[in-house]
């Protein structure tokens, strides 16, 4: 049985898919895993609470507060007494909760207070899976880690109409259960690697700073993937937007010289890998009251001082890790600047990025955007990677890295 013992908290949303739930249930069973159920007030219109227990064999939960046992802290509870979170059918409603943190019942709450891995089967009419918000919602779930199972094309139960957002069948979520919880090979057990990320904050005085557009979201991507190939991870973030990764420490900073102390403070490790976009420069004097603007003086020259180099610090030091790699944004000579980097830096490997033609920053660009386009340098010869997703590249990276450390 693939799934013996494994404890699946199943969260049923409120629509008409809520009725392939009492399959799923008896296919997770079948294999060996043990079901609890949390319901909605909207999902107890499609299903009964008896059904449902009927099926999982357990009691079905349903209230934020036991009245009967006022100790129970069931949000938390149910959330350490399962392996995995199997939402079915996410609605458009539980989808925008998740994405924006509310916390309103037991099933949102539960979501809100879980460490544990989540996967989830949205459901809902084609119009509302392809509108703006629930784009955006999908999007801000996946960069927080959610897994999805679905949708699949098909005719909708309740209207006819054909499209995008029927709920994957039974047997593909337990599908994506089973590999969820597969104990996928991890090449990097035991294996330490430092990871920086985001841009870097100089401040100019106390609400001024020097910034720049790096999102983070490569060098989270990276520490993520590494973590799933066993690897013991601390991410050393600049400020950020975007939620730190499941399964890795981050360790937050401001400034170039904050992060270089976290990353010393982080060796030994087996390899390091140098994702910010580290300010080259900062002020020579942060000023320790507001800069005022006064008349007739003119704007303030700002003196600036330069950054120590991170990559090139670790790339030289006694304690540097085995494996060093460093990234490289270039609109010239991209070939030539990232050899001269490797060299430079003390790196193994250069991930190096065309940022010409403008294509650099913005939603689109390498800087903030989805999608990135890298060449591989190292000391060995050049490899073009075609252009993927920033996920991929995160994917592919650890992948050569887990190869280099343990060379299989
Ligand atoms: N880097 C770093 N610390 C710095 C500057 C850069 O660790 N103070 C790292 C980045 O994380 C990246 C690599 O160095 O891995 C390349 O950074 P880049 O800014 O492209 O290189 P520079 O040395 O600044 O070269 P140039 O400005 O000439 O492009």
């Amino acid at each position: 049985m693939t799934l013996s013992d494994r404890r699946i908290l199943l969260i049923i949303g409120g629509g008409i898919a809520a009725y392939k739930c009492l399959d799923l249930i008896r296919r997770l069973r079948e294999r060996g895993a043990k079901v609890r159920c949390v319901m909605t007030a909207a999902a107890q219109q499609f299903v009964t609470q008896l059904a449902v227990g009927a099926l999982s064999a357990d009691h079905v939960f349903t209230e934020l507060f036991d009245r009967q046992d006022e100790h129970d802290v069931r949000h938390i509870r149910l959330s350490r007494e399962a392996d995995l979170i199997v939402v079915a059918p996410a609605t458009a409603d539980l989808m925008a909760k998740m994405a924006n943190g509310h916390a309103d019942d037991l099933a949102s709450t539960v979501l809100m207070a879980t460490d544990k891995p989540v996967l989830i089967a949205p459901a809902m009419n084609p119009r509302m899976w392809n509108h703006a918000a629930t784009m955006r919602n999908r999007a801000t779930l996946e960069a927080d880690g959610i897994a999805f199972v679905g949708p699949g094309r098909g005719e909708m139960a309740e209207s006819g109409e054909a499209g995008e957002g029927r709920m994957a069948e039974p047997l593909e979520i337990v599908a994506a259960v089973e590999s969820l919880l597969d104990e996928r090979p991890k090449p990097l057990a035991g294996r330490h690697v430092v990871v920086t990320s985001g841009p870097t904050h100089e401040p100019i005085d106390p609400v001024r700073y020097i910034a720049n557009r790096s999102s983070g979201k490569q060098g989270h991507a990276i520490a993520a993937a590494l973590a799933r190939l066993g690897a013991d991870v601390t991410l050393v973030s600049g400020p950020v937007t975007i939620a730190d990764p499941r399964g890795v420490r981050t360790v937050h900073v401001e400034t170039a010289r904050q992060m270089l102390a976290a990353v010393e403070a982080a060796l030994p490790a087996d390899a390091a890998i140098f994702v910010a976009a580290v300010a080259d420069w900062r002020m020579a004097d942060a000023a320790g009251e507001k800069i005022k603007k006064v008349a007739g003086e003119g704007p303030p020259a700002l003196q600036m001082v330069e950054n120590p180099d991170i990559l090139a610090t670790i790339g030289h030091a006694a304690r540097r890790p085995p494996f060093v790699v460093g990234f490289a944004a270039e609109t010239q000579d991209l070939d030539g600047n990232a050899r001269a980097k490797l060299a430079r830096k003390g790196a193994d490997l250069i991930v190096a990025n065309d940022v010409s033609h403008g294509s650099g920053i913005g939603p689109a660009g390498v800087m903030g955007g989805d999608r990135n386009r890298v060449r591989i340098v190292t000391h060995d010869g050049i490899e073009d990677w075609p252009e993927m997703t920033k996920a991929d590249v995160a994917e592919r990276l650890a992948s050569l890295i887990a190869t280099r450390l343990t060379g299989i």
